[in-house]
């Protein structure tokens, strides 16, 4: 980390979980608290908030950008531009904007952000575990400071990667954070045949857990790519063999991208409403 980023005073507009899991990564590595501000819609987590990290908690949305110089916009999509409309003026190109807020689209932050210097950063749920994917894009793509700001504020929840323009950033979004429930559902069908197999809901669960983390392990570790991975596990006529052959049939690969394609009409359904 930039040793300067323990200087920077970092705002949370909207305290919530992903708010959260950003807090926690930032203490750990070694932001002062002092350095760290929130504020909520309501007080509760406010509350647990400077229980537990000691930060500073604030009243109001427009304190909040004038205490400081990174603002991290983290309400729910469909809050924010309500959340930005009163508060809008108070941006300029001294502020360091970061939304968090999927489907609101860079040229809707900037009409309501006054000149602020801009990023959109997606990460997926496993970052509140520290093992996320976290996109981003800015508004000014040379803008080498901003990029290291929003690197540093987010590699401790996980592996941050920058896209070039919002089609990669709708790609990863699909990819990374739907793809987090698309990978659920799969383990869902795993461990309802397993229970139908005889095996209590707490092994089926336990057997579908580390089916997904060892693969997953796996393919982290090996040198080799997924395809020669998986050909190992896979014999000629043998049962993996019967059971790939069968998933090809069905055309597995084929219904999932016509479920990644619906989820990126979403997206930009979602961004033609968000205006
Ligand atoms: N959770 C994830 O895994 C994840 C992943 C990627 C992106 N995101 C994005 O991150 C954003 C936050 O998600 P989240 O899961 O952290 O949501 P969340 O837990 O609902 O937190 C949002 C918070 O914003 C507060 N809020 C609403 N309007 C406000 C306002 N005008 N001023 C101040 N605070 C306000 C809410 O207050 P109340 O307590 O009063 O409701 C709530 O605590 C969303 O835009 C989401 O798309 C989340």
């Amino acid at each position: 980390m930039n040793p300067l980023m323990k200087t920077q005073k970092i705002g949370f507009l909207g305290a919530g979980n992903m708010a959260n899991a950003m807090i926690r990564g930032l203490v750990d590595g070694g932001i002062p608290s002092k350095n760290i501000f929130a504020t909520n819609r309501s007080d509760g987590k406010l509350i647990k908030l400077k229980e537990h990290y000691k930060i500073n908690t604030l009243q109001n949305n427009e304190e909040l950008i004038d205490s400081c110089d990174i603002i991290i916009l983290a309400v729910k999509p469909q809050d924010l531009l309500g959340a930005l409309e009163p508060i809008g003026r108070a941006f300029d190109e001294t502020k360091i904007v970061i939304s968090i807020a999927a489907g609101v689209q860079m040229e809707v932050l900037e009409k309501y952000l006054n000149n602020a210097r801009l990023a959109r950063a997606m990460p997926n749920t496993p970052a509140l575990i520290g093992r996320g994917v976290i996109g981003y894009l800015l508004n000014d793509y040379d803008d080498q400071a901003l990029e290291s700001t929003v690197e540093d504020l987010f590699s401790a929840l996980g592996r941050t990667i920058r896209v070039s323009d919002e089609d990669q950033f709708e790609s990863l979004m699909i990819s990374c954070s739907s793809g987090t429930g698309f990978v659920f559902e799969m383990m869902m069908y795993w461990q309802d045949w397993i229970e139908e197999h005889g095996f209590s809901p707490e092994e089926a669960r336990m057997m579908t857990i580390e089916t997904f983390v060892g693969a997953s392990l796996l393919a982290a570790q090996a040198k080799e790519g997924v395809e020669e991975l998986q050909a190992r596990v896979t014999s000629k006529k043998g049962i993996t063999a019967a059971g790939l052959q069968s998933m090809r049939e069905l055309e597995i690969e084929r219904a999932l991208r016509i479920s990644f394609e619906k989820a990126a009409m979403r997206n930009k359904e979602m961004a033609r409403e968000i205006k």
